[in-house]
């Protein structure tokens, strides 16, 4: 039996979340990083008696279009899946069962589902700090509940969420790029949508860029940014449905 962890965690919350899923489990894990554009994911086969976390981002209340494409190529061949849905404390709305639809296409039976929170990537004052030390406890006995129902042979409850899903919104937030983006080429890099041209990191492709904030985070020189005006209405609408602090779910 192998354990794999599959994350698409552009700037990290998702990563850290799924870190505490799976600290009690004392056993190697291999990992496939869902953002990476370069890899070829129709390599990965797995064994019926495999456990397998696969852990997204909740965008709009939807699973990223590009891990969705990705988790698809995968063949499960009835390995047991672990469905992660992490959001920034407003709602995650459909993501749990667009992830459950997605995990079952690629041959998955479905273990488990978790929805758990992180800071917002796009305004980090909401659910800042998370996973906190609560969250993590939470997410610890949620992972020892998986390995017992692994034993067991149970499946996971039903998963809340409605279909046909939500309409994915595109947030239409390309981040612009300032003076000081040195041309390393770090961002282009590691963009998981492939969306900044290699050649002139200051190019970013609307069309392509899913506004998932990878290059705001980890520019060296924060050169990349969003409008602060867009950011401003953006952080005042979610002020409202941000805010009560949203607890971690297990199904
Ligand atoms: C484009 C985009 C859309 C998002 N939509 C939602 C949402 O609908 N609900 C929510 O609670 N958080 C939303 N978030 C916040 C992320 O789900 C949350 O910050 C998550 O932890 C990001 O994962 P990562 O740190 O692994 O990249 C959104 C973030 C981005 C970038």
């Amino acid at each position: 039996m192998n354990y794999t962890t599959m994350i698409f965690s552009p700037t990290g919350g998702t990563e850290k979340a799924v870190e505490s899923l799976t600290s009690k489990w004392g056993q190697k894990i291999h990992t496939v990083d869902l953002t990476n554009a370069a890899i070829d994911f129709s390599q990965f086969a797995f064994q019926a008696e495999d456990l397998v976390v696969i852990a997204v981002p909740s965008y709009g209340g939807r699973v990223p279009h590009l891990a969705a494409e990705r988790i698809q190529k995968v063949r499960g061949n009835g390995a047991n899946a672990v469905l992660v849905c992490i959001y920034g404390n407003r709602a995650y709305e459909d993501t749990l069962v667009e992830l459950e639809d997605a995990a079952k296409a690629a041959g998955f039976r479905i273990t488990a589902a978790v929805a758990a929170i992180a800071e917002h990537s796009i305004v980090r004052r909401f659910a800042a700090g998370r996973p906190d030390a609560e969250d993590q406890a939470i997410l610890a006995s949620y992972g020892q509940t998986i390995l017992d129902r692994l034993e067991s042979g149970t499946e996971a409850g039903t998963i809340p969420g409605n279909r046909p899903y939500k309409k994915a919104g595109g947030s239409g937030m390309t981040p612009q790029t300032g003076d000081a983006c040195t041309q390393c080429g770090l961002c282009a890099k590691q963009c998981p949508a492939g969306a900044i041209d290699k050649n002139d990191a200051k190019t970013v492709d609307p069309t392509e860029c899913i506004s998932c904030m990878r290059c705001v985070a980890i520019c060296p020189q924060h050169a990349k940014f969003l409008d602060a005006a867009r950011l401003a209405g953006i952080s005042a609408m979610l002020e409202k449905v941000c805010t009560e602090r949203k607890t971690c779910e297990l199904y």
